[in-house]
């Protein structure tokens, strides 16, 4: 019997996302912006998705009003049984007349004893169970998390670097890496590690070496993941994973092409202005926001 999830994302990997699972056998219902609903035909791995929610009840989007919210909110709360203790987190597309703190205390009022309001940003206390709502523009929905941390916090990760990148984000940039056995992966700008550590969860036969110009970065990443060969001098890549520092306009991307011009592809974010020299031909542009940002994803080849 199948059952259905709630798959939250980046803005931008909805796409990504939706292919991983569904190239796993899952389908995709439905997908909105940061959002996919899916109907998963066994356990649910995805390494894009920022989070994964177990659907528990639907109803009507309530549209703009106060009023419609609440009457949504009865209806979404009429088959749930109450919890020993609860916190909602909401969010929802479009404009409206409340507030995501007015969607979680009407929940939150309709079904725990006790609930932990986010409101005034004092964190729940260990163990309460955190419901999960989004109004999507045609549906309310209230999912509950089926394991105990986010999806995007990895268990790798013990070391970070500024700058260090979101995971799901590397992610979906090792798959469009189309990395196989084999291969030599290169990250030049490597920092704790995401990209290649991400990369090799996804494809463990390929050798993997990342460099950088800090040492604390370096330590960082062999932290992280002891594994992978960093600061080596590596062989000719057949992939090039890069996230050179934002703001740097090019003389780093730039480099890349010359010192290693028979690399096949490389896979980069970019910052808003960021381009890749006029040797790398850009095949696949995927435009993100992240944290209020608005990087890209480019997967590039050498040549015409
Ligand atoms: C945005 S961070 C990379 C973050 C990494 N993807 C992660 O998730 O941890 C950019 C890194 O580039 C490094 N860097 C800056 N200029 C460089 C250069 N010319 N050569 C190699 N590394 C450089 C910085 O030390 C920094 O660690």
């Amino acid at each position: 019997m199948p059952s259905d999830f709630l798959v939250r994302t980046v803005t931008g990997l909805e796409d990504l996302t939706a292919a991983e699972l569904t190239e796993a056998g899952h389908r995709v219902a439905d997908i909105t912006k940061r959002q996919l609903i899916v109907e998963a035909a066994g356990p649910l791995d995805t390494r894009l998705a920022d989070d994964v929610f177990t659907i528990r009840a639907s109803a009507a989007d309530p549209g703009h009003t106060r009023a419609g919210l609440l009457r949504a909110v009865a209806e979404l709360t009429a088959h749930l049984a109450p919890e020993p203790g609860i916190s909602v987190t909401a969010s929802f597309t479009g404009t409206r007349n409340f507030s995501r703190y007015d969607i979680e205390d009407a929940i939150g009022g309709r079904l725990g004893v006790p609930y932990f309001s986010r409101r005034h940003g004092t964190p729940p206390p260990p163990g309460t169970t955190d419901l999960r709502v989004t109004l999507d523009g045609k549906v309310m929905w209230l999912g509950v998390r089926p394991h105990q941390a986010p999806l995007h916090r990895r268990a790798w990760r013990k070391a970070t670097v500024v700058g260090s990148l979101h995971p799901p984000v590397a992610a979906a940039m090792a798959r469009l890496a189309d990395i196989r056995p084999g291969h030599v992966v290169l990250d030049p700008c490597c920092g704790a590690g995401t990209l290649l550590i991400e990369a090799r969860i996804q494809e463990p036969g390929a050798s993997y070496h990342g460099r950088d110009l800090d040492p604390k970065a370096i330590q960082a990443a062999r932290e992280n993941d002891p594994a992978i060969a960093w600061r080596t001098e590596e062989r000719n890549p057949d992939r090039i994973l890069a996230n050179p520092p934002w703001g740097v306009r090019l003389p780093a991307v730039e480099s890349f092409s010359r010192t290693w011009p028979e690399a096949a592809r490389l896979v980069a974010i970019l910052a808003e202005g960021q381009r890749l020299d006029a040797r790398w031909r850009v095949v696949q542009t995927h435009p993100l926001t992240v944290a209020g940002r608005h990087p890209r994803i480019v997967v590039a080849l050498i040549g015409k």
